[in-house]
């Protein structure tokens, strides 16, 4: 495990809890706002993780090229915030090293919380060419794992 990206990072708990579970990968925090990815560095200094946690300003769609290849493509309580979720599932899928994995973690099944736009995840990766392997739904969140399907041709 080398890279892992942590897409719509916010504050970077979820950053800071990856880079602690796997300790031989680097973690980038990718996200809109400056503030932050700020938080996101002073989170990763107080826990002694600077040296493996980075930040990466950048709005999707777009922005990711130039990250180099991810093995894991994390993306909490992000995708129904963009414009357009399937060009930012299919610029994930252009970052993850063959085999990789996206995990997506969205309200699902029993969430309580109506304020925010709801997004079918599991419909809108198997649309955008990715296999669906696993689905845990806990407390109306749903956590869905995906691997990019073997088709390569699609882009
Ligand atoms: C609800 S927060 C999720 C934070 C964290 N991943 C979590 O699970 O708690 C969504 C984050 O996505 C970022 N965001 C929203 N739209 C974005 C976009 N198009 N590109 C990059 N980041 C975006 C916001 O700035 C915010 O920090």
């Amino acid at each position: 495990m080398k890279r892992i990206i942590d897409v719509g990072s916010g504050s970077g708990v979820g950053t800071c809890e990856l880079a602690l579970r796997f300790p031989h990968a680097h973690v980038v925090a990718v996200d809109a706002s400056e503030a932050m990815l700020g938080r996101v560095s002073q989170r990763s200094r107080e826990l002694r993780l600077a040296d493996r946690v980075s930040t990466h300003l950048a709005e999707l769609p777009g922005g990711l090229p130039q990250l180099a290849p991810a093995d894991i493509v994390f993306a909490s309580m992000f995708l129904h915030h963009t414009p357009d979720a399937d060009e930012a599932l299919r610029e994930l899928r252009r970052v993850l090293v063959p085999d990789g994995l996206l995990v997506v973690i969205e309200h699902g099944p029993g969430s309580t919380n109506d304020h925010v736009p709801r997004i079918d995840a599991v419909a809108a990766l198997a649309a955008n060419n990715y296999d669906v392997i696993g689905e845990r739904v806990s407390s109306g969140r749903s956590l869905i794992v995906a691997r990019a399907a073997s088709n390569q041709d699609f882009v």
